[in-house]
């Protein structure tokens, strides 16, 4: 007896999903990674925080194919872009990478849909919700960047940016407690 709650096609996407999720993860890490060696320490702790993020999104997925009695496969994760050129095109960077996500997850909701598999549809209402929250960090990190002076900010301006992220709460720590059963 097949016990796959999942067609062929959804189980593939939601693995490409999860790689994306650890590659998200992947890409704040290296620009996290970028931001302390340019000396912003309080940028770096913010996008290493969101990277832990990105990882819980990535066990959310491999925890819900498992649930639905698919098949989890584990694959090389694509390198992360080159860093960025600056604060500026740091966070512009995040914002591309975040719609890039966005319409990623809006193609599994799509197919869920299509094939009328309600249980992956509903999954997926979470990470659309999520992905709200997601470009809405994305956008404030361009606004503070803008309002800083963009790619021409002076150094004080970047200072007072990088110490309002250090203390600039996110929810990493509620989505570490986030599982399939407690979204
Ligand atoms: Fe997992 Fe930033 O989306």
């Amino acid at each position: 007896m097949d016990t796959n709650r999942l067609s062929k096609t959804i189980e593939a996407a939601l693995n490409d999903q999860m790689t994306k999720e650890a590659h998200a993860s992947q890409i704040y890490l290296s620009y996290a990674s970028w931001a302390d060696s340019a000396g912003y320490e309080g940028i770096a702790n913010f996008l290493f925080r969101h990277a832990a993020e990105e990882r819980n999104h990535m066990m959310k997925i491999l925890e819900y194919i498992q649930k639905r009695g698919g098949r989890v496969i584990i694959t090389a994760i694509p390198a992360p872009n080159p860093d960025p050129t600056s604060v500026n095109d740091c966070f512009n960077k995040v914002f591309e990478a975040e719609v890039d996500n966005t319409n990623s997850i809006y193609r599994l909701v799509k197919m869920s849909l299509d094939e009328q598999d309600w249980a992956t549809w509903n999954f997926m209402q979470w990470f659309v919700k999520e992905q709200i929250e997601e470009e809405t960090m994305a956008l404030d990190l361009i606004s503070k960047i803008k309002i800083a002076g963009g790619e021409t900010a002076n150094g004080d301006a970047l200072y007072t940016l990088d110490r309002d992220l250090e203390n600039t709460p996110d929810d990493a720590r509620s989505a570490e407690t986030v599982t399939t059963d407690n979204p």
